[in-house]
């Protein structure tokens, strides 16, 4: 059988979740066979803030998915997230080297190197160069330029940074415990991967992952990954809030908090008790009335609406507000929060909806919930860019282009773009 193992390390604000799947050139089908999910500690919005306490969270995640895997990860994909991460737009321009004959690879590969040199400062590092669109003597909108005539070749790209120290931080723990890095993702990135649909991206959309103590955005125009950023809110939030206002201790409201969005999406008329049910919570906390409205309304929603007011600034920050018709996808743990729809709706004036992740097959009931969209989305970015591709299969680099981005570095491309060429 022709396989290839995939992992994914995704290294949330709060959980540690790994995935192992099986990639089978014969049907492009990714088989799911390992999954854990670890409470993350020593990580704070999306920061390693503790190594010794990061590293005991992924050998702990690893392990057990290693075990349902059946076998050992020696490589991952990883995410980051957070807001140590932030984005430019940089423009590369080139003369064509052979401006009797077609435009190579080798010239886009000099273009989007050219855009890449952006002065950054020494402790930023570049974990991703996505091209966005080609320009061939001042024709705009090309997405793939090999083989075209021109004398000048430029590329828009969207690059994104992270903090160096939190990479190098990442890159130990996981090199501690002999797994290699693949290269690191941006967390809101690979949640886009798994939760948008082509369609959403071309007409312009904005995928939202709410996190247990971050946010991280990823806005898309043309197809095109065009503004990425992390707002350091997250729906831990919600139960600190719900915890100071109830008030309760943070496990109960963290009870309550799960107690309202899942009796909400069980209860399809959405109905609610007036009361929150404190014994069938099993909440220590000796308040026997509380009224469910006054959570919702009162605490929830103030919350809810501060956090997509924060993205909507974003959204306008971007300065591609008009050009987002496919309103917001929200995803992440937050997004079954309880009124969210509503909320984003009225604070942000576009569709909303939620981000469920897809795409995969295998072990995947559990998976299949907004939190590991990020999860799922790295495994399988992991699976369009990592490894080796077939002898003599060919590749298509329109869709190369697409909706995909260049992770690591532009040797990661070069290699990549080298497999093809004769
Ligand atoms: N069903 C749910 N309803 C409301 N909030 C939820 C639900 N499931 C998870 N969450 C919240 O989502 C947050 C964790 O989201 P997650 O995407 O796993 O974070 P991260 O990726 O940063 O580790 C937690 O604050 C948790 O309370
Ligand atoms: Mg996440």
């Amino acid at each position: 059988m022709n396989e290839r193992v995939i992992t994914a390390i995704d290294i949330g604000s709060s959980k540690i979740a790994t995935i192992v799947g099986l990639d089978s050139k014969e049907n492009d089908e990714l088989r799911i066979v390992g999954f854990n999910s670890t409470p993350s500690k020593g990580v704070k919005k999306g920061l390693i803030v503790d190594i010794d306490k990061v590293t005991e969270s992924i050998e702990e995640s690893l392990e057990r998915a290693e075990r349902m895997a059946g076998q050992k990860i020696t490589h991952a994909f990883v995410s980051v997230g957070g807001p140590h991460i932030s984005s430019l737009n940089s423009r590369g321009v080139v003369a064509v080297a052979n401006t009797q004959g077609e435009i190579t690879q080798e010239d886009v590969n000099r273009v989007i190197e050219a855009a890449r040199a952006i002065s950054l400062s020494s402790t930023r590092q570049i974990i991703e160069v996505n091209p966005r669109d080609f320009i061939v003597d001042g024709q705009e909108g090309i997405k793939n330029p090999v083989g075209m005539s021109g004398v000048r070749l430029e590329v828009d790209t969207h690059i994104i940074t992270a903090s160096q120290i939190n990479l190098k931080n990442i890159e130990r723990c996981i090199e501690d415990l002999g797994v290699h890095n693949d290269g690191f993702l941006f967390a809101g990135l690979a949640s886009a991967e798994s939760v948008l649909t082509d369609t959403e991206r071309e007409l312009g959309v904005v995928c939202v992952d709410i996190g247990g103590g971050k946010t991280d955005v990823a806005l898309y125009v043309d197809g095109a990954l065009s503004y990425s950023t992390s707002i350091p809110v997250g729906a831990r939030h919600i139960t600190n809030d719900i915890a100071v206002g109830v008030p309760v201790s943070i496990d109960s409201a963290e009870k309550i908090k799960l107690f309202l969005s899942k009796h909400l999406r069980a209860n399809k008329k959405g109905k609610l008790p007036e009361q929150l049910p404190m014994h069938e919570l099993v909440i220590g906390e000796t308040l026997d009335n509380f009224s469910v409205k006054n959570v919702i309304d009162g605490i929830v929603a103030p919350r809810l609406e501060e956090l997509f007011k924060l993205v909507g600034d974003e959204i306008m920050k971007s300065t591609y507000f008009e050009q987002v018709p496919s309103g917001l996808v929200i995803t992440g743990g937050g997004a079954l929060t309880v009124g969210i729809l509503e909320t984003a709706k009225k604070i942000i004036g576009l569709p909303v909806r939620v981000g469920i992740p897809g795409k995969v097959t295998g072990l995947i009931d559990e998976i299949l919930d907004p939190q590991y969209a990020s999860t799922v989305g790295l495994i399988l970015y992991g699976q369009s860019h990592g490894g080796t591709v077939k002898e003599g299969a060919s590749v298509d680099f329109g869709s190369f282009f697409k909706g995909v981005s260049v992770g690591g570095s532009v040797d990661k491309l070069k290699s990549f773009f080298k497999q093809f060429i004769p």
